[in-house]
């Protein structure tokens, strides 16, 4: 029998048990499944699984050639075969500065220039000594960039909101509808704000167009020569930096070999520099090294990120879960379920193997969630009581930074009554014997058998942050290998984007031929008649 065979015979075991009973039979479960790292803590026991469903998984990873793969990736193969891509994200923050070759050059000395030319810059913004044109220190900070090259910067800048420097305001431009850069740019003062042109390609239409709305506004405030001292590029593109007329000493660059969605470590994260600071934001690049080396040099039977991918790929292609809800109990997390969506659904959102056939299993899940306790309020009544399956992550910092009265205290209460109510349930009998009227019973009974992970880690420190969104990718790569699906590329997001391009001509001018199929005509002509 194969391990595909024996662990979809094993879903009959599994659907068969009751967690809440899987408990009671077994006071060591949580013993059994929690791993431990520094000071994280993952508590998987409330999962449908038993030790024979770990032992299939631990044995599906090995199949799947896991381990070899892991070490293909840090050594800089390139193992983004459809782009022929080294991914190496884990260089960035490869703090023991031990030699990474691509195409055999060593690709540390590039990555510590660019660390230290952030370093510098971000000092002299930090301490008032970089000047606008006018002579006066940089108050605001514009970070345009969309997709990979916004979310992680934005998200990090508010998970590390207490570190951040408190003579400096941070935006982050994205979108192109044109209310997204107008709001931003009434907020600032030209002479006072620098621009982080911030986009891998530099070709991005939503960047770009934000980008010379930038550069219009402020050359209309102060002339065209003040570019040069407003506007920063972080790019993989010179030229195209050049062209945009941003000086070529100001540009700081990346390399191919970091993905989007996996660029918050190289200069993409050069608003959070600037934000917290070269030391904390080392320290972050510490906190994700660590979390590397744990990832590639720990048995998988106590590696948080092949537990948490497995798991993850249990609940998705043998569970049928269709969807998974992460949920961070820290307000600060607040936008990480965002960054989240990026990095495991344009990753695992395929359905072509790398060979080129097609799947016949589910890969990646529909991702969402909320701060806690917010999603309680809204929409936990669905993970409780709706015809779903929908496993949750739930993240919690034991200290928090803002210890308020017992805020905290409520705060972790909610986070594990969650985790607990959706494992037990309520059953009938338990009901009745609160005394509930017996025709509001099967409204109030909650199934429970629920899955749920809980990772709890001490406070939010840069240090812990780097280290939990490395937790996140590496999770998102070992499910992409089993899925043998290639995570590092992203063609689903081209032909919306060709198509856009096509379109754009049509709807400025009325005269130009519509040759789409009947309802995308329609909506053009639509927009044409009330704008033109
Ligand atoms: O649209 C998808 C995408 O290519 C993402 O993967 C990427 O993060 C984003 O666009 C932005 O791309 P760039 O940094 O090249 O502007």
């Amino acid at each position: 029998m194969t391990i595909y065979d024996k662990l979809l015979t094993h879903t009959d075991v599994i659907n068969n048990l009751h967690l809440r009973t899987l408990f009671e039979e077994d006071e060591q479960r949580f013993n059994k499944f929690h791993v431990l790292f520094n000071d994280f803590v993952l508590d998987y026991s409330k999962n449908k699984i038993t030790e024979e469903t770990m032992e299939l998984l631990f044995e599906l990873a090995n199949f799947s050639n896991l381990k070899d793969e892991i070490d293909a990736m840090f050594e800089g193969k390139k193992i983004n075969t459809t782009e022929n891509r080294a991914v190496l994200h884990t260089a960035l923050r490869n703090r023991s500065n031990t030699p990474i070759y691509v195409d055999e050059k060593d690709v540390m000395p590039e990555i510590n220039q660019v660390l230290e030319q952030m370093h510098l810059f971000s000092d002299k913004v930090r301490s008032g000594s970089w000047l606008g044109a006018t002579g006066k220190a940089i108050t605001n900070v514009v970070n345009i960039g969309i997709g990979g090259s916004d979310l992680g910067p934005q998200m990090a800048h508010d998970a590390l909101y207490h570190y951040k420097a408190k003579n400096l305001t941070f935006h982050f431009v994205s979108n192109v509808d044109g209310t997204d850069i107008t709001e931003t740019l009434n907020k600032c003062d030209p002479e006072t704000t620098l621009f982080i042109i911030s986009s891998k390609t530099f070709t991005t239409q939503e960047t770009m167009a934000n980008a010379q709305t930038a550069r219009n506004w402020l050359c209309t405030h102060l002339g065209d020569t003040a570019t040069q001292k407003h506007f920063v590029a972080v790019s993989t593109n010179t030229e195209a930096v050049k062209e945009f007329g941003i000086n070529p000493e100001n540009m700081f660059v990346f390399w191919d070999f970091v993905g989007g969605r996996y660029s918050l470590w190289s200069a993409i994260g050069l608003s959070l520099m600037i934000a917290i600071g070269y030391e904390g934001f080392i320290s972050m690049l510490e906190g994700a090294h660590e979390m590397d080396m744990h990832f590639k040099n720990t048995p998988f039977e106590q590696n948080m990120p092949v537990i948490l991918a497995l798991i993850g790929l249990w609940n998705t292609t043998y569970l049928k879960a269709e969807s998974y809800a992460v949920l961070p109990y820290d307000q600060y997390l607040a936008k990480l379920p965002l960054y989240l969506q990026q990095l495991d659904m344009e990753s695992n959102g395929k359905s072509v193997k790398k060979n080129g056939k097609n799947v016949d299993y589910s890969t990646g899940p529909i991702l969402f969630g909320a701060a806690g306790t917010n999603g309680q309020h809204s929409f936990y009544q669905l993970i409780h009581q709706g015809t779903h399956l929908i496993p949750a992550d739930f993240i919690a910092p034991i200290h928090s930074l803002n210890e308020t009265g017992t805020h905290h205290d409520m705060l972790l209460a909610n986070v594990v009554a969650q985790s607990e109510a959706l494992m037990k349930g309520k059953t009938p009998d338990e009901l009745r014997a609160e005394g509930v009227a017996e025709e509001l019973i099967p409204f109030k009974t909650f199934e429970g058998n629920r899955p749920s992970n809980t990772l709890l880690f001490n406070k939010m420190t840069p240090k812990a942050f780097g280290s939990l969104i490395a937790l996140y990718e590496h999770k998102v790569f070992v499910q992409g290998i089993i899925w043998r699906i290639n995570s590092f590329d992203q063609f689903g997001v081209e032909l919306g984007k060709q198509l856009a391009k096509a379109i754009l001509p049509e709807l400025m001018d009325k005269t130009k031929e519509l040759t789409h199929d009947s309802s995308t005509n329609s909506l053009i002509e639509k927009i044409r008649t009330i704008r033109l």
